[in-house]
């Protein structure tokens, strides 16, 4: 066999880039039916059906371990759940089938359908509970950031590895009481502050694209979103570190049911995504990151990011879908 000749496995992973595209085209579709209805758990189940009817089609052993919620309180695509062929591929999928719920009842910008896989054991498995995130984006010196440094430091040394003034970075929080001192801290150096109002995996991501003026990713989101985040800048490169919020008794027996010992464990993104993975995620609501869906008179348009760790290949495909009528239920 040549040394360029691609074994089985890895064959399957690249054939699985363009069909977990499928899925999360599909959640996005549905969710976008339901696009400002202002009914969030509708759209999100919408977006969860699809996605569970597609991760079905594909020729894997899937078990999802970051999902709509444990066992006895989602009825799909719940932490544990098995998806796929059965017989196939064996991966651990996480899901967030409609990221934004609030942003697509209100048809926002930003609301995206998106999941990442990787081979079996190697994503965390963290509970639906919050999670402190600092990330940044490709080409700095490790250690840049520091997810226990005050804020203002980390925008003070960021500002230096870029070769800037720290009026000249700008960071993004989600717009919430908790950041209060975080943001207060972030503009007293003279950095600027972008305010979102939901959307953290975009808001993480938005670090490592340039075009988006945005450098760092400060404060508390959500930990499923923070794992998700990760496992996209393990493709396209960037710093994150991050620390679940474990404050109830409740947690920490959850968390320790997941098998995590140290509540208090400062995770990079190797300790999150520990192998190579691959992330997609498709618009529901038109974002900085992608397009929304567009329902055409003969197609219905959709805008996808696919990527791959092994390669770092980012890839956009962007899909006229034809048969409307066999779109939804196929
Ligand atoms: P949902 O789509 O589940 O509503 O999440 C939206 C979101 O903004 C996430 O992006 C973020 O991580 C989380 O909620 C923040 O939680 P909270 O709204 O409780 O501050």
């Amino acid at each position: 066999m040549s040394s360029f000749a691609v074994q089985p496995s890895q064959m399957l992973e690249r054939i699985l880039t363009l069909e977990i595209v499928r899925v999360t085209e599909r959640a996005a579709v549905s969710a976008a039916r339901l696009r400002g209805q202002g009914k969030d758990k509708a759209s999100d189940q919408a977006a969860v059906d699809a996605m569970r009817r597609e991760l079905n089609k594909l020729p894997i052993d899937g078990t999802v371990v970051i999902g709509e919620g444990e066992m006895d309180e989602a009825p799909m695509l719940f932490i544990g759940e098995k998806v796929g062929q059965k017989g196939g591929f064996q991966v651990d999928i996480a899901v967030d089938p409609l990221e934004g719920t609030v942003l697509c009842a209100k048809n926002m910008p930003g609301s995206i359908a998106t999941l990442a896989m990787a081979e079996a054991g190697t994503l965390l498995h963290a509970p639906d509970c919050y999670m402190d995130k600092i990330a940044i984006g490709p080409g700095y010196p490790k250690g840049t950031i520091d997810l226990d440094a005050p804020a203002d430091e980390n925008i003070v040394n960021l500002a230096k590895a870029k070769g800037v003034k720290p009026n000249e970075i700008t960071a993004i929080l989600l717009d919430r009481p908790r950041h209060a001192k975080i943001i207060e801290a972030v503009r007293k150096t003279g950095a600027a502050v972008t305010l979102i109002s939901d959307g953290d995996v975009a808001g993480v991501i938005h670090t490592a694209e340039p075009r988006t003026g945005i450098d760092i990713y400060l404060g508390i989101g959500g930990a499923p979103e923070g794992v998700l985040a990760a496992a996209a800048l393990r493709c396209i490169g960037g710093q994150m570190q991050t620390r679940l919020v474990i404050d109830t008794d409740e947690l920490r027996a959850r968390i320790a049911k997941m098998g995590i010992k140290d509540a208090k464990k400062k995770y990079e993104i190797d300790d999150m995504v520990k192998g190579d993975c691959l992330f997609a995620a498709t618009g529901v609501t038109t974002g900085a990151m992608l397009d929304g869906v567009k329902f055409g008179k003969d197609a219905i348009e959709t805008d996808t990011v696919v990527m791959r760790s092994v390669t770092g290949t980012v890839r956009r495909v962007r899909a006229e879908h034809r048969q409307l009528d066999k779109f939804h239920l196929d």
